[in-house]
């Protein structure tokens, strides 16, 4: 039987004890109840809840088209943005060679675009897709997010430019709702293969849906073992009414806890880079889900060793309002030792023969207990290895802790309100029809 991931309380409990961080656990079981019941606040959007189940009857049409595309071409373009982007390419990143788009050997390659307005990062894309034999995949569930949305004309005019019209027609799948937005009509009127995002799911919980799921398996990894992981949390989580074995509610009351400390800002933070994307992910759900009504965690994230050598320092000595989340990796996937040299001149004959995963957990341990004693709640959760199966419970970890949370909070962690705001300037300041008067007054303002 596989391990499951692990929560450690050991440097939160000087702060607060594990009798209260229980005790609000036990409290939490009604918003597990209400989640499970779907009374609660959003409770139309809680398809993501039976995911590891539901997606298994499209798992082998979403590996077929994958196949396909990887077949007719070796790189592909996956446009879409927050929910429809960060959950894939956390996994991509994750999972995939550091250097992948300097390796010689074949393999199939992923961008991303429509996650930025930049014209220069745009351009510079199509410098490549110039001379590339590329596919595109276009994800947006709204179907009208400006983002993807001009991303996408930009790209499908180069490709039929490339390839011809029928032939781009061929080259592009797009996953979108079964029938709202502008993406769904634009998608049959010209023939291309679809995939739905339910009705039910909102985009930071979709990375189980197509949405996620169509991306990673494209740069070739295994999105059985990324469900099967997903499900083995679902099973110890979703109905376990017994809060001191429920990790999710174990990490939602306690990060509440500390956040009523006074500390407001969470920091995940991870000692590999191939988690930055997944911490990115993570501050979307935490962000989006909480941040609402004057309320919620800031979620940041840094990646150490690297961040120790700038905000380490702010950490350990500036304002105490942050704690941190250490989202630890046991093993490596491999092996590398530091060499013995005979005259010693670089002074690191002490750390000769020792494998650099060792120096690193060194560093993460004795950087977990001087962010302590500097006054930084840090709570350590611990995967074995980071493959496909510890990130989907981790997945299914934090999405069904972000729901309590949410709910512990008294927010919507469903919805996303403020997101409007921006758009609404945006659009009336590119004069799109219905926002002139608004335009206007901006225009004024910014005189
Ligand atoms: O979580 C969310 O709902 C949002 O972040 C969306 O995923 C994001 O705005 C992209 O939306 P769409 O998929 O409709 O283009």
């Amino acid at each position: 039987m596989k391990e499951n991931i692990s929560v450690s309380l050991k440097n939160v409990e000087s702060f607060i004890s594990f009798e209260e961080i229980l005790a609000l656990a036990q409290q939490s079981v009604m918003h597990l109840d209400t989640l499970n019941k779907g009374t609660g606040p959003g409770g139309d959007f809680l398809g993501w809840m039976s995911l590891p189940e539901d997606i298994r009857p499209q798992l082998e049409r979403i590996e077929k088209v994958a196949e396909r595309l990887r077949s007719i071409s070796d790189l592909t373009v996956i446009v879409g943005i927050g929910g429809s982007y960060l959950g894939s390419r956390a996994v991509v990143e994750a999972l995939s060679h550091s250097f992948s788009s300097l390796r010689k050997d074949k393999h199939h390659e992923i961008v991303f675009a429509g996650q930025n307005l930049s014209e220069d990062y745009l351009s510079e894309l199509l410098d490549i897709l110039d001379v590339r034999n590329y596919t595109v995949v276009v994800i947006s569930k709204s179907g009208v997010t400006t983002e993807p949305a001009i991303a996408f004309r930009i790209i499908k005019n180069h490709l039929e430019k490339k390839v011809g019209k029928k032939e781009a027609s061929e080259r592009i799948v797009a996953i979108t709702d079964s029938k709202k937005g502008a993406l769904r009509p634009l998608a049959d009127a010209n023939g291309y293969e679809t995939f739905v995002i339910p009705d039910n799911i909102g985009g930071r919980y979709s990375v189980l849906t197509p949405a996620g799921l169509l991306p990673i398996a494209l740069s070739g990894i295994d999105i059985r073992m990324l469900v099967e992981g997903a499900a083995s949390m679902q099973a110890v989580t979703r109905k376990n009414r017994d809060a001191s074995t429920n990790l999710s509610l174990i990490y939602a009351a306690a990060r509440n806890l500390i956040m009523r400390s006074g500390r407001t800002t969470e920091i995940m933070v991870s000692y590999t880079p191939k988690l930055h994307y997944f911490a990115e992910w993570w501050k979307q759900l935490f962000g989006e889900s909480e941040g609402k009504d004057g309320k919620g965690i800031f979620p940041a994230a840094v990646d150490f060793t690297t961040d120790l050598h700038s905000l380490g320092q702010y950490i350990q000595d500036g304002q105490r309002i942050m704690f941190e989340t250490v989202l630890s990796v046991t093993e490596p996937k491999r092996e590398l030792r530091v060499p013995k040299e005979e005259d010693n001149a670089d002074q690191l004959n002490y750390l000769s023969g020792q494998r650099l995963s060792e120096v690193d957990h060194n560093a993460e341990a004795g950087t977990i207990l001087a962010h302590h004693d500097g006054n930084v709640p840090v709570i350590l959760l611990t995967i074995p290895k980071l493959n496909e199966y510890y990130i989907g419970q981790l997945f299914y970890f934090f999405e069904l802790a972000c729901a309590v949370s949410g709910y512990i909070l008294d927010v919507n962690p469903f919805d996303q309100p403020g997101v409007e705001a921006y758009k609404r300037n945006m659009f009336a300041l590119l004069n799109k029809p219905g926002y002139e008067e608004a335009g206007r007054l901006l225009r004024e303002r910014l005189k």
